[in-house]
């Protein structure tokens, strides 16, 4: 590429956090094309332009301005113009909570929250992703602890800041009721709290919006982990199952699998016993 080619590229932004772009140059035509090969800039007659496919809708990512097809999600709508995800990606599922996204559109004065790779895109949508979120994350010995309020309130006593505003809930992209989990842990109901939160997914949308500067989802997890070390019955099978392991039952087996390859890996896994409901 030539000096003056790889100016304008700059000058596009195409070169932003992480871009690699591929790009074609003949005479005074250039191109952007994405990893697929689809153009998504040219250059002609003294100015770039973006693509005008009418499939495309036009989003903003970290500020700055594509065109994109419609089907994507924010997630692949960034992989697709070439962003490489080094952090804030994870499952592409929805349930490793990796991706926590903010976005707008335009028109719309409301800020909302969501899954990069569970939301479409749309036109007009403005977005950062949050790949991490400052939180205060307490560390304890959970056996010394008893499944109470003095337990919560000792290691997070801003739980009692709560002011029952509702913004948690409206931002989870899990739908968990988090004021009524917050407002659980208040009470010290450990039992209700950590049942209640059990599908979070420590994506840390939560916490974003909360005016209290509570972390709810730290929270959360400290009544879940007070609840199954203190008031879950035990189960026996687990604890037969556990003892086996460390008793070195399965270590052959281990060791066996360890050292196969991947045709053998696959062959036995497409062989294996398969319960009702499974398949
Ligand atoms: S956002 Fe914060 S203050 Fe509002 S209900 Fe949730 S935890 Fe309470
Ligand atoms: S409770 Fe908070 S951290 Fe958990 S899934 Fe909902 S928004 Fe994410
Ligand atoms: S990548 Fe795991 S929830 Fe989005």
């Amino acid at each position: 590429m030539t000096g003056d080619a790889e100016e304008r590229v700059l000058t596009l932004g195409l070169r932003s956090i992480e871009y690699t772009v591929q790009y074609v140059c003949s005479f005074e035509i250039y191109s952007a094309t994405d990893a697929l090969g689809q153009v998504i800039a040219s250059f002609s007659e003294g100015a770039w332009s973006m693509s005008t496919d009418k499939s495309a809708v036009t989003i903003y990512v970290f500020g700055k301005q594509y065109q994109v097809p419609q089907n994507l999600t924010m997630l692949t709508a960034m992989e697709h113009l070439g962003y490489r995800l080094l952090r804030g990606c994870g499952c592409r599922g929805g349930f490793c909570g990796a991706c926590a996204t903010v976005y707008r559109i335009r028109g719309d004065f409301r800020l909302r929250t969501g899954l990069a790779c569970q939301t479409p895109v749309k036109d007009g949508m403005v977005f950062s992703m949050l790949p991490f979120h400052p939180a205060t994350k307490a560390r304890y010995d959970i056996k010394s602890l008893k499944p109470d309020i003095n337990s919560l309130t000792r290691y997070y006593p801003e739980i009692m800041r709560c002011l029952q505003c509702n913004s948690c809930s409206r931002a989870c992209p899990q739908d968990l009721p988090v004021i009524d989990i917050m407002a659980a842990a208040m009470r010290g109901d450990i039992a209700n709290a950590a049942d209640l939160s059990f599908d979070c997914i420590m994506c840390g949308l939560c916490a974003t919006r909360c005016p209290a500067e509570i972390v709810q989802y730290n929270v959360a997890i400290l009544t879940r982990r007070l609840y199954g070390t203190h008031v879950a019955s035990k189960s026996k099978h687990l604890q037969k199952r556990l003892d086996e392991i460390r008793a070195g039952r399965y270590d052959g087996e281990l060791a066996k699998l360890v050292k196969m390859s991947t045709t053998e890996l696959t062959k036995l896994y497409n062989s294996r016993e398969i319960e009702a409901g499974e398949a």
